[in-house]
């Protein structure tokens, strides 16, 4: 058996960019991405807070919002090494992460990468395949390694999934356990858009007169890791810090609540927190920001009481309670 090459993970980048350089290109992507997806601004926002996070991201709603087409705008706009798995019922582990091939010329085997080797991948209904493929897949995301046959492959870096999946009361679907949940920095809705949005949907679709809408590259994977850099050097204070941890306490705690949110969690609601703050051109982070992604970075992470469930309580409106009642840092700088 022999160790094929894959995809070699360059060095992390030295070079850091300024808060106004990150801020002024993730607007230039957010742009591009909005020439062809109307409206969701707001998670698309979020969705790019989670990548410079160095986060996995996953679009959750209805069929027919654009999930997709917003995947894989944002994909080809960071400029990364794109892949697309479409996540049937047939789908084996080994079509996602890649298996060991004979090679009858040398005799030997080769580890042939799938397609989970690559700068972004884009997992298309994720929660219609099977949970052996699934937990294969969100096994790479959390190690960015693959085993195979005993042998270790580390994936590229950078390396993000972007997923989209339909509600759990969907038939023919396999929901996502919290636990495997919880390897998505974010989970966003997308929600229907507004009336002028839609009819700017429809109106935009007659003009380009096919079904296919593309964007352009606004950056490169090097650019990516830099604009990381940049917001790994920004500090938080250590109010905001005890007041995102508060935050995923206080889910613990809450009478609907089976298990709450882990310190993967809180860790997962201030990186968001300090990248949308970057985003908005900051070197600091507000409560303000803690609270604009606290739903997205927390409610996946919490299983609720059967009798939560069975009263019509979503996970959404008990992290909209928490953040009601958990007072926020006094002294804490403003926007
Ligand atoms: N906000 C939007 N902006 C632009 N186009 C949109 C938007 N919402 C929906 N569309 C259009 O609607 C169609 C469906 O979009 P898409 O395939 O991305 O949906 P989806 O959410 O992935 O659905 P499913 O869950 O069934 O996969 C596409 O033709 C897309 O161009
Ligand atoms: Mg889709």
């Amino acid at each position: 058996m022999t160790d094929a090459p894959t995809t070699p993970a360059p060095a992390r980048a030295t070079r850091a960019l300024t808060v106004a350089d990150v801020s002024a290109r993730g607007s230039a992507v957010l742009d591009e991405v909005a020439t062809v997806v109307v409206g969701m601004r707001q998670p698309l926002r979020l969705a790019l807070a989670a990548v410079l996070a160095g986060g996995h991201v996953l679009f959750e709603d209805v069929p027919g919002l654009g999930k997709t087409l917003a995947a894989r705008s944002l994909a080809t706009a960071l400029g990364l090494d794109f892949r697309r798995v479409q996540c049937t019922p047939d789908l084996l582990p080994s079509d996602v992460t890649g298996s060991s091939v004979f090679d009858p010329a040398t005799a030997t085997f080769e580890f042939r990468p799938g397609p989970v080797f690559a700068g972004l991948l884009l997992a298309d209904e994720i929660n219609r395949t099977p949970p052996k493929t699934q937990s294969a897949l969100l096994e790479a995301m959390a190690e960015r390694q693959v085993s195979v046959d005993g042998r270790t492959h580390p994936l590229p870096d950078p390396f993000h999934v972007v997923a989209t999946s339909n509600p759990v009361e969907y038939e023919g679907t396999y929901p996502l356990p919290e636990a495997q949940l919880d390897r998505f920095m974010v989970r966003l809705a997308v929600g229907y858009p507004a009336r002028d949005a839609e009819v700017d949907v429809l109106a935009r679709r007659l003009e380009r007169r096919q079904e296919q809408a593309s964007v352009g590259r606004v950056v490169d994977a090097e650019t990516l890791v830099a604009m990381q850099a940049g917001v790994e050097a920004v500090t938080v204070d250590p109010d905001v810090l005890a007041y995102g941890v508060d935050l995923a306490a206080a889910t613990r705690a809450h009478r609907a609540v089976e298990v709450g949110a882990s310190p993967r969690g809180s860790q997962a609601l201030v990186l968001v927190a300090r990248s949308l703050a970057v985003l908005d051109g900051r070197d600091f982070v507000t409560p303000e920001d803690v609270k604009a992604v606290a739903v997205a970075a927390l409610a996946h992470r919490l299983s609720l009481t059967p009798q939560a469930w069975a009263s019509g309580l979503a996970p959404q409106a008990v992290v909209q309670e928490v953040l009601a009642q958990v007072p926020g840092p006094t002294t804490a700088r403003r926007a």
